[in-house]
């Protein structure tokens, strides 16, 4: 999949319609010069000249059709168009202009054009469906296939006092226009995994093993080379914070469209970045006006909206929206998650949220994985790990967090702090902080196990069963 912003009217490819006119042109000449011979050579029947009068618009438009990229083969018919008026200003500066000859040219011209037109449309159909299969055959990938899977993926940070265990064996999977939610209290690895996704790890990082594949491919195989090929064009992040990132000096056009000129090169003409900018400005919910405005002049949530609007410009299959909204005053947070929300959806594009606030988590996701000191503790659809937590530390999160809609209930602190991953506990790393530790749970670390095969849902406790089922229970106000 290769998510385009937004349908877009055709434009003038100007170069593809010169190619087109001057293969007419060419043509022309080459077979005009046959068709009226000298005295006494050759004479063409009928058929011959309505087929030379047919072919230059035919050949001309399919060229410049197909050098259109494909795209527009309405350029075929322009081309045809465009040569027949060359050729009615050539007759009447030559004084030959005979109405007969003008009418079958005419004839010619429209049915060449639209033949060709015609033609490299078909063959451009052709050519996308072809591409298409072997991209999901090279992929090995279908509709129900994962986009991204991460499999046993650890990574730690040096630092002066030891190896950080930020990420543990985190495996999870992503699939095509899906929403994927990660949550946890802050400094549990959510943006360690994000950046370990995108290979945008400081110099202290070290990956400990595991994989990333997107497409069936090994990201962390790659090449640095490689990897900067696909970043941003195929997995975008808008990053913890971005919003205050902005560069002062220079107006958020500029700044978008220098990652857009990074990643297409010179595939994009000046007006065809000017009108993708204005584009996913209408998408983000921006006025396209404000385009050469500086950072300055936007409020926070126009510059977060912005920074979404710098991430889907390369489109990307995959976009990982750490913190998409925090620092944001509720109401604009809401209006931000449901546009991302539809961005997505009017894409097919799929995305992991970020955060520490389960409530964004619960509105904007179909899959939600809980992670608790650098490992993925929980996994599963996020309406049913909503109201089912099996993971003491899920179930004790959810026991902490005031719900709008449910029946009202007295909340229950989470005690305790996250563990020091410098020195993690041993076992589980959540036992110095459960209720339902045993001494299994101080020395063996639980892996994550699916016990519910229809949906997936998968949970890493040595006693799950032992969670209460509803989380208001006994806590009712
Ligand atoms: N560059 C770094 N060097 C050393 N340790 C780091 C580095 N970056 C993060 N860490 C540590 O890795 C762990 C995970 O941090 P991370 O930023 O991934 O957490 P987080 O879940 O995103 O937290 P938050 O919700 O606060 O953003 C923390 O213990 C943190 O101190
Ligand atoms: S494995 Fe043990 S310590 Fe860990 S969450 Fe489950 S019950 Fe608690
Ligand atoms: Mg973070």
């Amino acid at each position: 999949m290769s998510a385009t912003p937004a349908s877009r009217p055709p434009r003038l490819n100007l170069p593809a319609i010169v190619l087109g006119v001057a293969v007419i042109a060419l043509l022309n000449l080459w077979l005009g010069a046959w068709i009226t011979p000298a005295e006494g050579q050759y004479r063409p029947g009928y058929l011959v000249i309505l087929v030379a009068l047919l072919l230059p618009g035919f050949l001309g438009a399919l060229v410049s059709g197909l050098a259109a990229r494909h795209r527009f083969p309405t350029h075929g018919l322009m081309a045809g168009l465009g040569m027949f008026l060359v050729e009615l200003i050539w007759g009447a500066v030559g004084g030959e202009l005979a109405i007969g000859t003008v009418i079958v040219r005419a004839l010619g011209f429209a049915s060449g054009a639209a033949l060709g037109g015609q033609a490299a449309g078909r063959m451009a159909s052709y050519l996308r469906s072809a591409r298409a299969e072997a991209a999901d055959r090279v992929a090995g990938a279908s509709d129900t296939a994962p986009l991204l899977e991460v499999d046993g993926l650890s990574m730690h940070y040096r630092t002066s006092i030891g190896w950080v265990s930020a990420v543990d064996g985190v495996s999870f999977e992503l699939r095509k226009g899906e929403a994927l939610g990660l949550v946890g209290e802050s400094g549990c690895g959510k943006t360690s995994v994000a950046m370990s996704l995108l290979r945008l790890l400081p110099e202290n990082a070290e990956f400990r093993g595991g994989s990333v594949r997107l497409n069936g491919v090994d990201l962390l195989d790659m090449t640095e080379d490689e990897m900067r090929s696909r970043r941003w064009s195929d997995i975008a992040m808008v990053f913890q914070g971005a919003m205050n990132a902005w560069n002062p000096v220079y107006t958020v056009y500029e700044q978008i469209r220098e990652a857009m000129v990074t990643h297409f090169g010179g595939e994009l003409t000046e007006e065809q970045i000017r009108d993708r900018v204005g584009e996913l400005f209408d998408l983000v919910g921006l006025n396209r006006a404000m385009v050469d405005r500086y950072p300055h002049e936007f409020s926070g949530g126009m510059r977060q909206r912005a920074v979404i609007a710098m991430a889907l410009s390369c489109d990307p299959q995959v976009i990982i929206a750490d913190e998409p909204t925090t620092a944001l005053d509720v109401i604009v947070q809401d209006q931000i998650l449901q546009e991302l929300k539809q961005v997505q959806t009017a894409l097919g594009m799929s995305i992991i949220y970020i955060s520490h606030d389960i409530a964004v988590i619960a509105e904007v996701t179909e899959v939600m994985g809980v992670m608790y000191a650098g490992r993925l503790v929980e996994l599963g659809p996020t309406a049913e790990v909503f109201s089912r937590p099996r993971h003491p530390y899920t179930y004790l999160l959810l026991r902490s967090t005031p719900s709008v809609t449910g029946p009202r209930r007295v909340l229950a602190p989470l005690e305790g702090e996250p563990p020091n991953l410098v020195d993690p506990p041993t076992g589980c790393r959540f036992h110095p902080r459960c209720p339902y530790a045993d001494q299994r749970c101080r020395e063996e670390n639980p892996a994550i196990e699916v016990i519910d095969p229809q949906s997936g849902h998968g949970v890493a406790c040595w006693n799950w069963g032992s969670v209460p089922v509803r989380i208001s229970k006994g806590v009712e106000a």
